[in-house]
């Protein structure tokens, strides 16, 4: 490869030697020959001439010099950076590209002597952005931003001023928002960072957040965050009204519909302690209450009485509306509207027929009805209102029912008519049951009166008191009717002026025959009298009753030695007492004794009885002796008038009380043994003898010796 290369070297040497040896050779005018935008220059080792081609032309010098475009190896390499290059016939000139400004501060320029495109800061002029512009210089131009407070207007950021329609203005927030339950207290200005302050409106608080408000620079305002709250809450409601108008602190109510304001305020005013000062309006129902009534009309209502409620009169049946309007509305003032409906009868007043009269009538039918007494024969009982306005009277004839009055057996007529009849019981007769009333029946038979008169007996007959105990009567009645007896009887005793005995009894029986057994004390007067309670009848007895044997005392039979013994006796107090005395009786004990206790008693002491040795030591009237009684025998002391003898010593006595009672001519008595005054050995016989009943002569033998207690009775 050397080899061939410097064999290429070597034969373009040659050549030129060649053509230096042919110049040589040929002796030219070489200047002459020069190309026009060539020159003629002397060689530089001084042998001849040369043309040469022109600065800024390449070529041979003599037939070829063509203009050399310097511009076409590239601005940049030629001109420098940010150039541009302009060739020119034989030359060349540079620019700098727009934003760029030359260093030597010529249009053109060429760079030999280092001249170089710089970079213009367009910036140095001020206000190339426009009012409210931020210049910015970029590597051969720049832009505009706006400044703080002022926004972009027609365009986007960032602009160039002469390019883009894009400019800077002024930032306006315009008016600070309305801002729920607050107010603007003040504003600086409507531009950016302008501020405005709020505070809560009347009747709210400020609970939290900024009350400030500040214009931002994208034109917005920012905030308040202030929460403001109701002082007073919720408006009040009242019940049946409702809110007309309200604010925080003021609320204005009314009824609502139906319903009337009655008295009070009807203004809630929010107070300045955060409550609600209640509107004090009370509302009330409006009611216009029951529609007036008018004659001859019927109401249509639903019943009720609110405002716009509406009545409808009508006329009855049987009576057409002559005038008038006949709706009522009840109106808000709570008042009925006016009515005037005017109704008038279409047959006029009922027609009446002759012994009738009318059940039933309304202004179009009237239904009749025969009077008592009376029954109707034949026709209709209805008359009716026809079309035309008159009565077609009902053909009804009424005719007289039952005929004469009626009469009963042992009455009289006290009164009638033609349908009753009163009857009454003739004297000597009364009604014993039944209605006194006949009435004429609805078949045109009377209804005869149930009464009977029955003659009038007594209730109570045949009046009697057996066994002086049980009253015996037999009843009057008229029927098996339960009667009701009242019994009350009074006792009385002429020795015994306190004393009274005065009971009431009743009875209730059917019996026709009857008994009522009485507890009669004895020795007694007594007045009965037995009253019929329902036949208001009374019959009256005197009855009296008779003396008993007394009863006599209680003693302890006893056996004594000593010649004057204190006997002791015990006693109940009787009613009888009055009319009783106890006789001490002595017996001197002989042989085989009999003592007679119902011997008539002896009051007077000069009577010896009998020829017997036994004697009346002591007669002592009852009422005087209490309880108990100690009497002593023997003791030589009068008692009734009998002298009580001392006993004789040594002999043997047997002591007896006798009780008797005695009233008129009527005595009863009883004996008791009550002591023995010391002996020997006796037989004792003692017999009673009743006074009334005479029984025979009872005798009793006691061992002497036995003790004993003993009495006896006699009937
Ligand atoms: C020589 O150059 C000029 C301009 O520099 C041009 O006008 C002219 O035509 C050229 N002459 C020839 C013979 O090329
Ligand atoms: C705004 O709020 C500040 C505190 O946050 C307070 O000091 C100022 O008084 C308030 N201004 C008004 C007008 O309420
Ligand atoms: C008869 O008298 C009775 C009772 O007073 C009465 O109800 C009735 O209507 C009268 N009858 C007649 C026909 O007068
Ligand atoms: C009873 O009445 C009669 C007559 O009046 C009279 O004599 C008698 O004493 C009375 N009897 C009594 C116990 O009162
Ligand atoms: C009752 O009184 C009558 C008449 O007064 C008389 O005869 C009769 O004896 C008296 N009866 C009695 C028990 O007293
Ligand atoms: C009877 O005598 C007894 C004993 O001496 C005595 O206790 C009693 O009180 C006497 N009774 C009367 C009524 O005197």
């Amino acid at each position: 490869m050397a080899e061939r290369n410097r064999a290429m070297i070597v034969v373009f040497l040659l050549c030129v030697i060649a053509e230096k040896r042919a110049a040589e050779g040929y002796t030219l005018d070489v200047c002459a020959s020069c190309h026009a935008n060539a020159t003629c220059d002397d060689k530089s080792d001084g042998s001849g001439k040369v043309c040469n081609c022109k600065y800024g032309f390449v070529g041979n010098g003599r037939t070829f010099c063509q203009d050399k475009d310097e511009c076409q190896i590239g601005a940049s390499k030629i001109c420098g950076q940010h150039t541009t290059c302009h060739n020119t016939y034989g030359s060349y000139y540079c620019t700098c590209l727009a934003g760029y400004s030359p260093s030597n501060n010529m249009a053109i320029f060429i760079p030999n002597d280092g001249t170089h495109c710089q970079d213009i800061d367009e910036c140095r002029i001020t206000g190339l952005c426009g009012e409210g512009g931020q210049c910015r210089n970029l590597e051969g131009s720049f832009d505009c931003s706006c400044q703080l407070g002022y926004q972009v207007h027609n365009g986007t950021e960032p602009f160039h001023p002469h390019r883009d329609k894009a400019s800077c203005k002024v930032v306006d927030c315009g008016h600070p928002a309305l801002v729920e339950d607050t107010v603007v207290l003040s504003v600086t200005g409507t531009t950016y960072s302008s501020v405005a302050m709020f505070v809560c409106d009347k009747g709210f608080v400020w609970r939290r957040g900024d009350n400030r408000s500040v214009c931002g620079a994208d034109g917005l305002w920012r905030g308040p965050t202030m929460v403001c709250e109701a002082k007073c809450g919720p408006v009040p409601l009242l019940a049946k009204s409702e809110v007309v108008w309200h604010n925080r602190s003021v609320v204005i109510h009314r009824c609502v519909d139906g319903y009337h304001s009655w008295r009070g305020s009807n203004v809630s005013v929010c107070n300045s302690s955060g409550v609600w000062q209640r509107a004090t309006l009370r509302c009330i129902e409006i009611s216009c209450g029951p529609p007036l009534t008018l004659p001859d009309t019927n109401l249509l209502w639903d019943r009720t009485s609110r405002p716009g409620s509406v009545v409808l009169y009508e006329c009855m049946d049987g009576f057409y509306q002559e005038s008038g309007n006949n709706i009522s509305t009840c109106l808000l003032s709570g008042q009925w509207g006016k009515v005037s409906v005017k109704c008038k009868a279409k047959c006029g007043p009922v027609p009446l027929l002759a012994k009738s009269e009318v059940v039933w009538h309304n202004r179009s039918v009237v239904i009749h009805r025969c009077v008592d007494g009376y029954h109707s024969w034949r026709g209709s009982n209805v008359s009716v209102c026809n079309s035309s306005g008159v009565w077609q009277r009902a053909t009804l004839r009424c005719i007289a029912k039952c005929g004469p009055v009626p009469l009963l057996a042992k009455s009289e007529v006290v009164w009638h008519n033609r349908s009753v009849v009163i009857h009454r019981c003739v004297d000597g007769y009364h009604s014993w049951r039944g209605s006194n009333v006949s009435v004429c029946g609805s078949s045109g038979v009377w209804q005869r009166a149930t009464l009977r008169c029955v003659e009038i007996k007594p209730a109570v007959n045949h009046l009697f008191v057996l066994n002086e105990k049980c009253l015996h009567w037999r009843a009057e009645k008229y029927e098996e009717d339960t009667e009701v007896y009242k019994v009350t009887y009074i006792g009385s005793r002429d020795y015994q002026k306190s004393f009274h005995d005065r009971r009431k009894q009743f009875l209730s029986s059917k019996a026709d025959q009857l008994e009522l057994c009485l507890n009669l004390l004895p020795v007694t007067n007594y007045s009965i009298s037995i009253t019929a309670v329902s036949s208001r009848f009374t019959a009256t007895i005197t009855t009296n009753t008779s003396l008993p044997v007394p009863t006599a005392p209680v003693v302890h039979y006893r056996e004594f030695t000593t010649p004057i013994p204190t006997l002791r006796l015990r006693r109940s107090p009787n009613t009888l007492d009055p009319i009783s005395l106890y006789q001490v009786f002595v017996l001197p004990v002989e042989g085989i004794m009999m003592f007679d206790c119902s011997s008539p008693a002896s009051s007077d002491p000069s009577v010896k009885i009998k020829s017997s040795t036994e004697y009346i030591t002591a007669q002592i009237d009852v009422t005087h002796v209490g309880t108990e009684m100690n009497f002593t025998v023997g003791d030589g002391l009068y008692y009734g008038g009998f002298f009580n003898a001392p006993l004789e010593n040594g002999r043997n006595y047997y002591i007896t009380l006798r009780a008797v009672s005695q009233w008129k001519s009527a005595l009863k008595s009883s004996c008791v043994l009550w002591a023995k005054v010391r002996g020997t050995s006796y037989v004792l016989m003692v017999s009673s003898l009743s006074a009334a009943a005479t029984i025979g002569l009872v005798a009793f033998i006691i061992l002497v010796g036995y003790s004993f207690t003993w009495f006896f009775k006699s009937k």
